[in-house]
């Protein structure tokens, strides 16, 4: 096994020890250190996730959004392209459905997909990070080709915000030329 896939292994055992009571303690955390960031405040449309095997829960920043009048969007499988990512329009009333990987997804019709250069700011999960914007997803490549565009013409929208577990820090991660870079990582502890 290569060093990314040992990693990713021993990153994801850990997050998954953590307890729901841990769980729900973070999620709140990470809303106080969202709202500290002028970049979210200034978001009109913005992409998170929902949780899924031990990451860091975003739900509550959610009900929040929806309380600022922001437009959520949750990530899609996209049903043609393959591991690329759709982002489709989250409020209280859009029914779901689970994709291949168990994971919940908005099953709403085809006007409620926002193309990914129109989003202002995606919050994104992540298995490992470090301080220079790394990142290490579970090994899809699904983040990295929806937004390879912005590598590859320098754009400026979206904003690329990991969320992780502060334990999900590593010193420095073997970063290949198709890893998209982070903008920042917030975490439950602070803002890097
Ligand atoms: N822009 C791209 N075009 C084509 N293939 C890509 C692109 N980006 C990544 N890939 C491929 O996807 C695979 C997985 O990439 P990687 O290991 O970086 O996943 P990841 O970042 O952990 O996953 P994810 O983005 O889903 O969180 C690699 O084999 C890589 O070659
Ligand atoms: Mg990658």
């Amino acid at each position: 096994m290569d060093a990314r896939s040992t990693l990713r292994q021993s990153m994801r055992k850990k997050r998954r020890t953590l307890t729901s009571k841990q769980q729900a303690i973070a999620a709140l955390k990470l809303l106080v250190e969202i709202k500290k960031l002028p970049l979210i405040h200034q978001s009109k449309h913005i992409a998170l996730y929902l949780p899924n095997d031990g990451e860091l829960d975003p739900t509550p920043i959610v009900q929040w959004c929806w309380t600022m009048k922001k437009n959520v969007y949750l990530p899609v499988l996209h049903p043609l392209s393959h591991n690329r990512l759709w982002f489709v329009k989250y409020t209280k009333h859009t029914p779901m459905t689970r994709n291949i990987y168990g994971i919940l997804e908005p099953k709403a019709p085809y006007r409620f997909i926002r193309p990914a250069k129109m989003l202002d700011t995606v919050l994104l999960p992540l298995v490992a990070f470090d301080n220079k914007g790394g990142r290490l997803g579970m090994g899809g490549g699904y983040y990295d080709r929806t937004f390879s565009f912005i590598k590859q013409f320098n754009a400026q929208k979206p904003r690329l915000i990991g969320l992780a577990h502060h334990l999900q820090e590593v010193e420095k991660l073997p970063i290949e030329s198709w890893d998209v870079p982070l903008t920042a990582v917030v975490t439950d502890h602070g803002y890097y």
